[in-house]
């Protein structure tokens, strides 16, 4: 029941509208009996929509594409780690001051490694925005090896200076012969293959090989052509619900002080989605994994 005393959170990003994060912390407010709504703002203006954040008293907000990077400096306080990524996914307003930090590292590298140990792994990362800040800082804890791939030079070139690895230009990967990219790890941490886009794929088939693990950050929709065709060349592959949930159940503790369980969020997922969970989704939830 909305009433006079609901607490409003939201989601600020564009495009928005096919958010599942509605889907979650909605569900997770009902679960436990608080009087909250969580709401998807498709922002155009971010200073004039953190304006009204803060004159509404919106209690928590989720950061989402284009916004995380750009964020960071419109904030109260940014806390360490979400400083250090320089990227923000989770804004929390206390009495007025927002501040920001970021579960983004922690869910993508909790997704990773449900599947596979990623200590000096080889590992190419597509994209340089807010979520490849995050997961590239999370990886580079890990010693691993990192490529930058990105569209534009002037942010592909500055994360991998920060990161300390190579970069390569987006367009170079069409020029690759097959086989010729090497990776234990391919991660797509922009939004290309996203509805309605998604006839596109950042990484051309023929350098997929077998063996390889392959994540896309893109859940919309799940089974991304990038996924599919890692899928038909032998790779192992990780969906963009998997991190969604675990940033998403991050978050709702930071808000809440509740911690949600991923097998639960995901089977609910699944269903909003009209997706029958699989084999592997269900021997997941069995383990009480996420
Ligand atoms: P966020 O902070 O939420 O990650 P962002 O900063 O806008 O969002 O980053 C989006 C990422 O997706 C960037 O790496 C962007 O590449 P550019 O730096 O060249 O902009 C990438 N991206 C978005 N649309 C793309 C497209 N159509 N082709 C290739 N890369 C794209």
């Amino acid at each position: 029941m909305i009433d006079a005393q609901t607490k409003l959170y939201g989601v600020m990003g564009n495009p928005v509208h096919h958010s599942l994060s509605p889907a979650i912390h909605n569900r997770a407010f009902r679960q436990l009996g608080w009087n909250a709504v969580y709401l998807a703002f498709e922002v155009n203006d971010l200073g004039e929509a953190l304006r009204g954040i803060r004159g509404l008293g919106v209690r928590g907000v989720s950061v989402t594409i284009p916004f995380k990077t750009e964020v960071v400096p419109l904030l109260d306080k940014v806390e360490g780690l979400a400083r250090k990524i320089g990227a923000v996914n989770t804004i929390v307003n206390r009495g007025g001051k927002l501040i920001g930090y970021n579960t983004d590292r922690d869910g993508a590298l909790e997704a990773l490694e449900e599947k596979m140990n990623l200590r000096g792994k080889k590992i190419v990362l597509v994209g340089a925005g807010g979520a490849a800040r995050a997961i590239g800082f999370g990886l580079k804890e890990r010693d691993c090896h990192l490529v930058v791939i990105n569209r534009s030079k002037k942010k592909g070139e500055g994360l991998s200076k920060e990161l300390r690895c190579q970069y390569l230009p987006l367009f170079s990967l069409a020029k690759m012969k097959a086989g010729e990219l090497e990776a234990d790890v391919i991660i797509n941490a922009t939004s290309v293959g996203m509805y309605p886009r998604d006839g596109e794929t950042p990484i051309p088939k023929g350098l997929l090989k077998k063996g390889m693990m392959v994540m896309d950050i893109v859940y919309q929709p799940l089974r991304t052509k990038l996924l599919r065709e890692a899928k038909q060349r032998g790779c192992v592959t990780v969906n963009g619900l998997e991190m969604l949930m675990r940033q998403a159940a991050a978050q709702f503790e930071i808000w809440t002080g509740r911690r949600l369980e991923i097998g639960q969020i995901r089977k609910a997922l699944l269903r909003t989605l009209g997706e029958k969970p699989t084999k592997t989704h269900l021997a997941g939830l069995k383990k009480g994994k996420g």
